[in-house]
């Protein structure tokens, strides 16, 4: 992109649906000292950027107003003391938000070399260093352990799938029936349709691991699907933030429950999660072991349209948003 071409995003205009997403001429970023600017060529829709266009997720500060957590283009403007990258190299990167834009200043512990085609790789940044960090550092997760992941359509969940069986686990995971082939397709050993079955009956055994995203509506019977030894960790609240925990059933299986969000970590957080996926998830990336999986791809201008997709969940894995030069 030429320095004199106005810059656009998507400018939340107030809290709302879709319909308050609007492309319009912005700022340009200039990168600080360790940021480089990236031309974005696609950024992707996360479930986060849907709660912050409502209202209720706002970005950190010192992070740009506009959503979007990852993004893939080419470098554009290095700031200073930058080494190691240069002008016109391809790359994705982790956010903190202001992907939906044709530009972003991104620190270059956040960037990430591209694994696959540009434009894809958009749908990776955000849900490898999710998946890695929840599954490997928080919980563990080992070869020949059973994990239950919840919302196995999601974004999250097709990778988590992928990744999890890359690592040899047993993968059980729930979804409505529409979505069960696809994440067969992907590896997943068993499919819950949790509309009509309770996933706690339908587990074989309890399960070693539980990556959740339902929260407070799923924390009992998230507990009670643990086998000994087992590991719960919630990293969203679908359905609700609150529920009372039963120790004595914890206790009992001498289990734990962990929480975390990716995008309050400070950047030297982030820098060390994108470290250690590009270490132990992008050779899986760049072998085809795991891929990224893009239900579609929107024009960044029509970003309202790719969250109606998102919100009626008639997506499978990510929607892409691209930017037209
Ligand atoms: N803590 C963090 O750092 C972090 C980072 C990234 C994402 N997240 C969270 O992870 C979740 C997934 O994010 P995403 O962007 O990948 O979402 P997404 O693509 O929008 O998918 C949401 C999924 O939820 C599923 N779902 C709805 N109700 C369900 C239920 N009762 N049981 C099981 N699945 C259900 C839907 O599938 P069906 O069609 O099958 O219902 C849909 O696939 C979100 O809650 C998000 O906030 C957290």
């Amino acid at each position: 992109m030429n320095d004199d071409e106005p810059m656009h995003a998507i400018v939340i205009r107030e809290p709302g649906g879709p319909e308050v997403l609007v492309w319009t001429e912005v700022p340009d970023p200039r990168p600080g000292p360790g940021e480089v600017v990236v031309d974005v060529v696609a950024s992707a829709v996360n479930r986060a950027d849907l709660l912050q266009r409502q209202g209720f997720y706002d970005p950190p500060p010192g992070t740009p107003p506009y959503p979007g957590l990852e993004c893939s283009g080419r470098i554009s403007a290095l700031g200073e003391g930058v080494t190691g990258w240069r002008v016109g190299d391809e790359v994705c990167a982790l956010l903190s938000g202001g992907g939906y834009a044709e530009r972003v200043a991104v620190p270059v512990g956040q960037l990430l070399p591209v694994p696959v085609g540009l434009v894809e790789s958009a749908a990776l940044p955000e849900v490898a260093c999710t998946v890695w960090s929840n599954l490997v550092m928080t919980v563990g997760l080992r070869a020949g352990q059973t994990v239950l992941i919840h919302g196995g359509g999601s974004g999250i969940g097709t990778f988590a799938i992928q990744f999890a069986k890359a690592l040899g686990a047993r993968v059980v995971t729930t979804a409505r029936r529409a979505k069960h082939e696809a994440l067969t397709a992907l590896g997943a050993d068993q499919v819950v349709d949790y509309t009509e079955v309770d996933f706690v009956g339908a587990l074989d055994g309890g399960a070693d691991v539980i990556l959740d995203i339902q929260g407070g509506e799923y924390l009992a019977r998230n507990v009670a699907a643990l086998a000994t030894n087992g590991r719960l960790v919630v990293i969203g609240m679908q359905g609700g933030r609150r529920a009372s925990l039963d120790l004595g059933a914890l206790m009992a299986k001498r289990a734990s429950v962990a929480a975390t969000t990716l995008r309050a970590r400070p950047p030297h957080e982030k820098a060390q999660i994108v470290a250690g996926v590009r270490a132990e998830v992008w050779p899986l990336v760049a072998d085809g072991t795991v891929r990224p999986v893009v239900d579609r791809a929107v024009p960044m201008p029509d970003a309202a349209r790719a969250h109606e997709v998102v919100a009626s969940n008639a997506h499978t894995g990510k929607v892409l948003l691209t930017v037209s030069r």
